[in-house]
């Protein structure tokens, strides 16, 4: 697998992110606290080792969109930068195979196998299904028959939040690997008659491979947050148990995306730099310090007043690609982060933050010494086909599985008893008949 590096750093930050706490603990505060008594734990770091996208080829650029709803291309350009966005127009194309196919990209480029996974994080706002959970759906398709895996519901920054768990799933000594998925198909809750929203949306997954490592370094500091209140200012009001689907839910399209976009706006001015601000502090950096900032990829304006005009970090240290994806919701820091890689905006030793907001509404940045070797790796022949070989025997083992469960399912569990499925109602399974209640004798008159 990617060999973490140890670099030399002048003025180590916090020991695993965070700065020791003391507080409220009735201790001097200058004193550390004393080490458990027992086995001795090694400091441990969360570092990203793997990264890799996925978007559907299907393109629909502004012109497009002009066939469509009342827009121009110069109108979305100068408003939101976007040219282009990709959307899953083959039906079999779904979130599950978007991040499938970019969870497959991480685990190469870190080399490391499915079944080394302790734990997949999916976060999405379009599941495959409400339940089970579309991680679950990745677990069986990637193989990882020893990891657990669960959907996570932040909306855009549900990617960083997914992260600040895989951090500390790792910090506690649960997980060594912990895969991290953003995935989204929004053109299938996007309506397609709503120009305020459908010029902006896009589909695609991105995934990293978070590993336990001594180096120090990696996901330093994280900040989460929410604000509720401002719920229904990015909503799919219908499908939940507030508004179930009906006939009626859907002939009036409360099942698309609703959205306030100026309150979405200022929100997001707002909350992005604060919450920068807040993990450099943690992280012990320096906003001069930064090297690189990928920020969720909503819209341009928004970008530049946060990050560039408050925060004053220049925009080459910014990484920017939302003219060629649109809003990817949580797959777009991902997707960026893997298209910096590409474009050579990363280095070992580089300071790097994560910044996003979205539904919710919630936000989330994430600090990271980064030290992982980018250079791409040349293509093993004998790897990737073993590597091909463990999908399709993850594909074999799951058929068996099924076929068991069935087997199972018609084979009597009491042996003594017939088969379920030879015609013959068994005695157990008959439904209780209640006593017949005796008919009155009719009179002759009533017939
Ligand atoms: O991941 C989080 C997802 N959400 C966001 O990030 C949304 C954040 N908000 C935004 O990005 C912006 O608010 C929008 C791009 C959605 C809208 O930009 P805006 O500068 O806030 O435009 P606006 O809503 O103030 O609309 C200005 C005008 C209106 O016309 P009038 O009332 O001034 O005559 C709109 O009807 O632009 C009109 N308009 C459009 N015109 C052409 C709205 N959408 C379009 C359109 N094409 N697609």
């Amino acid at each position: 697998m990617v060999e973490v590096k140890q670099i030399p750093p002048a003025g180590e930050p916090g020991t695993n992110g965070a700065a020791g706490h003391t507080k409220g603990s009735g201790q001097d505060e200058s004193q550390p606290i004393a080490a458990p008594s027992g086995p001795v734990y090694q400091p441990r770091y969360a570092h990203i080792v793997g990264w890799g996208y996925h978007v559907p080829a299907k393109v629909i650029t502004n012109q497009d969109l002009e066939q469509i709803v009342d827009t121009n291309d110069e109108w979305i350009r100068t408003r939101t930068g976007i040219a282009e966005r990709h959307v899953a127009a083959d039906p079999k194309e779904t979130s599950v195979t978007l991040a499938v196919a970019a969870a497959r990209k991480a685990l190469e480029v870190a080399d490391v196998p499915a079944s080394k996974l302790d734990l997949i994080i999916c976060s999405t706002t379009t599941p495959e299904y409400s339940f089970p959970a579309t991680a679950c759906l990745i677990q069986d398709a990637l193989g990882a028959h020893n990891a657990g895996a669960f959907d996570l519901s932040a909306a855009c920054s549900g990617f960083v939040y997914g992260l600040s768990m895989a951090r500390g799933q790792i910090l506690a000594g649960d997980a060594e690997y912990v895969l991290v998925i953003g995935t989204e198909t929004l053109s299938r809750i996007v309506d397609w008659t709503d120009r305020e929203t459908c010029i902006l949306f896009g589909d695609g997954a991105g995934a990293v491979l978070v590993a336990a490592s001594e180096v120090p370094g990696g996901i330093l500091a994280v900040d989460l947050g929410s604000d509720g209140s401002g719920g229904d200012t990015l909503i799919v009001p219908a499908g939940g148990s507030a508004m179930p689907t009906s006939l009626e839910t859907v002939s009036s399209g409360m099942h698309y995306i609703k959205m306030d976009g100026k309150a979405v706006f200022r929100f997001a001015t707002r909350v992005m730099a604060s919450a920068t601000r807040k993990v450099l502090d943690r992280a012990g950096f320096t906003t001069d310090e930064v090297d690189l900032v990928v920020p969720h990829q909503a819209n341009i304006r928004i970008i530049q007043n946060s990050v560039l005009n408050q925060l004053k970090i220049p925009a080459d240290k910014v990484f920017v690609n939302l003219e060629r994806y649109g809003n990817t919701s949580t797959a777009s820091i991902p997707i960026a982060l893997c298209e910096a890689i590409e474009a050579g905006k990363l280095k070992p030793g580089y300071k790097v933050v994560f910044v996003g907001f979205g539904a919710g509404l919630t936000w989330a940045a994430c600090a990271i010494d980064w030290r992982t070797p980018v250079e791409k790796q040349s293509t093993d022949w004998w790897k990737s086909t073993r590597r091909q070989a463990t999908y399709g025997a993850a594909a074999a083992r799951s058929m068996w599985k099924r076929a068991v469960r069935w087997v199972y399912d018609v084979l009597p569990t009491d042996p003594e008893a017939p088969a379920r499925d030879d015609g013959k109602e068994r005695e157990k399974d008959k439904i209780p008949q209640e006593a017949p209640v005796k008919e009155p004798a009719r009179s002759k008159e009533q017939g």
